[in-house]
């Protein structure tokens, strides 16, 4: 058997020249005349280390990282092949300690499989969460995916299976899945890494769930800047239609359930459930009131299961394993294991699963090892541009949904952004209502007019320009927003600002002084 050697095609990695050194591998193998084959996988996740070439050995995977172009004659020479060590190797990659202290069950294959290959994917457990769903029948299915306690992942945290059962109790008629793939919050690229990476588990997902609740189409809504995801669910809907996975009597079974690809034009209000319909419609992404929900009237005004990428690619393995399986892991009602994706000015930049229950703290300073720059961490925005930021203090917040409402911060996607010391957290503040100004749909006042007038607010603020009486007038703006806004975009953007006023108020006003005299 020839050598096998893997590098992942994610865009993370091709960023920093995974294309390129394929490339010159090839050419390497060509003119030593050597028999070695090169797959490409996604992304491990451990993006400091990409590109990070891999190479099939009797103990295991050996990696090597991060590999430059002029790397790569000594790497041959030293015996890669042989997965001998060196300077770049990191040893059997899933004894590495990032690797090893995960617990993979949505990130399973990531980095592993071909992303292209149906045949791989079934290689490595895929489509056994379908089998099981089959057997079992739709009723027991929703059932399963109740007990297992999975939460949305999108952001608001909604038990999976209760919105899938809720489509399933409509009467039959039209339904849809859809998947949303938006994934707009700053600091996250999960959605994008499993699209990429392991296509098929999120149509195994999507496939179980139209069984469930009676649906026969779904769409993958994906934002347009995400060629490299776009291309690979293209492919992999198309693979699996050709292998029978999709189409007319999936599987060999009794149900019908086809998919395709949609490309968003780039709007972060899209990513709102009820928005993103109607730009699946070909209307402009403005928020619908509810209710109704989705649930009962969602895409084309029928009942319509959306869910985001993570939530839809952990049903397989939810289904392979069973419910109780997913549930042991976390914490309250925190079941099972999230996706944290660790981003800013961090270290160790990836994609970490883990249960929940770690500690923000754990995850920053011991997993993220600190900050790039090498200064001290000053503060981290947790759930995108809507979530709070939090300080040092608050670094024993378990990743929790509760724990985290309870310190008036979200989840969200499982997105963390670190600063270091030389963050001005009243820029912070102006971005969020600056964010918000730009991103907000236009359909409700607070939202519209209210972000706006925080701007003001906040450079009046900082200006000294009567900094007591308009902090008490930028609180009620911000409570208007949280209680008046129709959905969550005006809803929370206080909570950075607030969070910001709250943790940071030396950045408010004179206090500016500090950061100067940090220079
Ligand atoms: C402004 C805004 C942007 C959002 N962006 C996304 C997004 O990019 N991806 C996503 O899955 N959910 C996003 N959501 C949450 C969705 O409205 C919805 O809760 C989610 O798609 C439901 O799927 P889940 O239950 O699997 O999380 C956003 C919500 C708001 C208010
Ligand atoms: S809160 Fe903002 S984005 Fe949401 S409906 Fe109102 S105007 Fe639109």
């Amino acid at each position: 058997m020839s050598a096998r050697i893997f590098i992942s095609r994610d865009s993370g990695a091709l960023c920093v020249g995974a294309e390129e050194v394929a490339h010159a591998f090839r050419k390497a193998f060509e003119t030593r005349g050597l028999d070695v084959e090169i797959i490409r996988t996604g992304s491990r996740g451990m993006y400091w280390l990409e590109p990070l070439v891999e190479v099939a050995t009797p103990q295991g995977r050996v990696g090597y990282g991060p590999v430059r172009l002029s790397d790569i004659d000594a790497l041959l020479d030293a015996g890669m092949l042989d997965g001998k060590s060196n300077r770049l190797s990191i040893g059997i990659v899933d004894d590495y300690p990032w690797i090893k202290s995960q617990t993979r069950l949505t990130f399973k294959n990531c980095g592993i499989i071909d992303p292209r290959s149906l045949e791989d994917y079934k290689a490595h457990g895929g489509y056994q969460g379908l089998a099981k769903a089959l057997a079992v029948g739709p009723k027991a299915t929703v059932e399963e995916v109740v007990t297992s306690g999975l939460r949305g992942r999108g952001g608001a945290g909604f038990p999976t299976g209760i919105k899938w059962r809720t489509v399933a109790d409509t009467p039959p008629q039209q339904k849809y899945i859809v998947c949303n793939a938006d994934e707009g919050d700053s600091g996250t690229f999960a959605d994008r890494m499993i699209m990429e990476g392991d296509p098929f588990v999120l149509i195994e997902g999507m496939t179980i769930a139209g069984i469930a609740v009676g649906a026969t189409y779904g769409y993958i809504y994906i934002r347009s800047e995400y060629p490299d995801a776009i291309e690979a669910m293209e492919i992999a809907v198309r693979e699996a239609r050709k292998g029978g996975m999709l189409g007319k009597k999936v599987a060999g079974s009794e149900f019908d359930f086809d998919m395709e690809v949609r490309a968003g034009a780039g709007a972060y209000v899209c990513g709102e459930e009820t928005s993103l319909l109607e730009s699946l419609e070909g209307k402009r992404g403005e928020v619908r009131a509810k209710p109704p929900l989705p649930a009962h009237i969602g895409l084309f005004g029928k009942p319509t299961v959306i869910n985001n990428v993570l939530s839809l690619a952990s049903v397989p393995i939810i289904m392979a394993e069973g419910g109780p399986h997913y549930r042991d892991f976390g914490m309250g009602k925190s079941r099972g294991t999230m996706p944290i994706q660790l981003a800013g000015n961090i270290k160790h930049g990836g994609l970490y699963e883990t249960a929940f229950g770690i500690t923000l703290g754990a995850l920053v300073d011991e997993i993220g090892g600190g900050t790039r720059s090498g200064r001290p961490v000053r503060a981290v925005q947790v759930g995108g541009p809507l979530g709070a930021y939090f300080p040092r203090s608050l670094f024993d917040t378990p990743f929790d949904y509760e724990a985290f409402t309870a310190a008036d911060g979200l989840i969200g996607h499982g997105g963390i952004v670190v600063f270091d010391d030389t963050v001005d957290m009243a820029k912070q503040a102006r971005f969020a209502m600056e964010f918000c100004a730009i991103e907000s749909c236009g359909k409700c006042t607070p939202c519209r007019i209210g972000s706006a007038r925080g701007v003001e607010l906040v450079d009046k603020i900082v200006k000294g320009d009567d900094a007591a009486a308009n902090l008490i007038v930028l609180e009620d703006l911000c409570n208007t927003m949280k209680f008046g806004s129709l959905c969550a975009l005006g809803g929370f953007t206080p909570y950075p600002v607030l969070s910001a006023l709250t943790h940071f108020p030396e950045d408010f006003g004179a206090a500016k002084k500090r950061l100067e005299a940090a220079e």
